[in-house]
């Protein structure tokens, strides 16, 4: 058995917490057989766990205390750390995992409500979920989502060779706001959502970049965002927006524009990878 799980991006800017889509980019877990420990061999790095103390194991023996020890593979495309959604589809694979073995029928609610309240927020792991387009809520201990298609456009991935945890990413959210400008922002969220559902990202772009819900307080730490934004103006994009906590950039662009956006991206700095992605329609994949 193989469990394969997309990498994904939260916030689409001013969708912060909520709104997240699902990218060409996966980990894969595969079920070599049982052992007398759970083990996986992996190429990840030599601070990733290879024992019963991996998030993956550990978030399937949340869901299924009762599972027997298992020789995995792991391999995965998805860079750690970088506002990608890496975490959210190790737990997401470990659900899925738990529900195989253990035969558990989890629903794809079940999951998402399980995935959420290990996560926090249900922005990563609800797209990872399902694929595509997710808008959700997560209020007191209810989860809410809606799954649509995304309109067509490439986007492009400006990851920087440095990581940024989500906790420090997060210490610099101011911790309220004022009722007007929460309206606000809130507004503009909705009209990016509606335009999105309308196929409009020319429109869905520019709200996009009007997030004020987090956006702002990150960009000390984010400072290659404002100059990727007025490389995207001058290329013609839809629009730019930070990753999830970042401090990975996203780019959506016409397929027709996105050549000359990676050239511009390229000339931006040589210690970045860029990355041209698709939106992934399918979420959890168990082949
Ligand atoms: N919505 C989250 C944030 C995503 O921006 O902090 C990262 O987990």
């Amino acid at each position: 058995m193989k469990i394969r799980i997309p990498a994904t991006s939260a916030n689409l800017g001013p969708g912060f917490d909520s709104c997240g889509i699902a990218l060409s980019q996966y980990l894969s877990i595969e079920v070599l057989g049982n052992a007398k420990e759970w083990k996986i061999e992996h190429t990840l790095g030599e601070d990733i766990p290879v024992d019963e103390t991996n998030l993956l194991i550990q978030t399937a023996l949340q869901v299924a205390p009762g599972l027997s020890p298992k020789n995995l593979k792991m391999t995965s495309d998805i860079p750690l750390a970088r506002g990608l959604g890496s975490s959210s589809s190790v737990i997401v694979a470990g659900i899925e995992l738990a529900n195989r073995l253990g035969n558990l029928n989890l629903t794809q609610k079940n999951k998402l409500e399980i995935a959420t309240e290990i996560e926090g927020h249900p922005d990563n792991v609800a797209p990872a979920i399902c694929g595509d387009f997710v808008v959700a809520s997560y209020i007191g201990d209810e989860v809410h989502y809606v799954k649509h298609h995304f309109p067509m456009c490439d986007v492009i991935a400006y990851v920087p060779d440095v990581q940024l945890l989500t906790s420090e990413s997060r210490s610099v959210l101011p911790k309220s706001m004022p009722y007007k400008e929460a309206v606000q922002a809130s507004a503009i969220a909705n009209v990016m959502i509606a335009a999105i559902l309308n196929g409009n990202l020319p429109l869905a772009g520019e709200m996009m970049e009007e997030d004020r819900w987090h956006e702002a307080y990150r960009n000390e730490l984010v400072p290659h965002l404002a100059q990727i934004r007025s490389i995207g103006h001058a290329v013609g994009a839809y629009g730019a927006f930070l990753s999830g906590a970042g401090p990975t950039v996203l780019v959506l662009t016409p397929e027709e524009k996105t050549d000359q956006m990676v050239l511009e991206l390229e000339k931006l700095s040589q210690s970045a990878t860029i990355n041209v992605l698709s939106i992934d329609q399918e979420g959890i994949q168990v082949f």
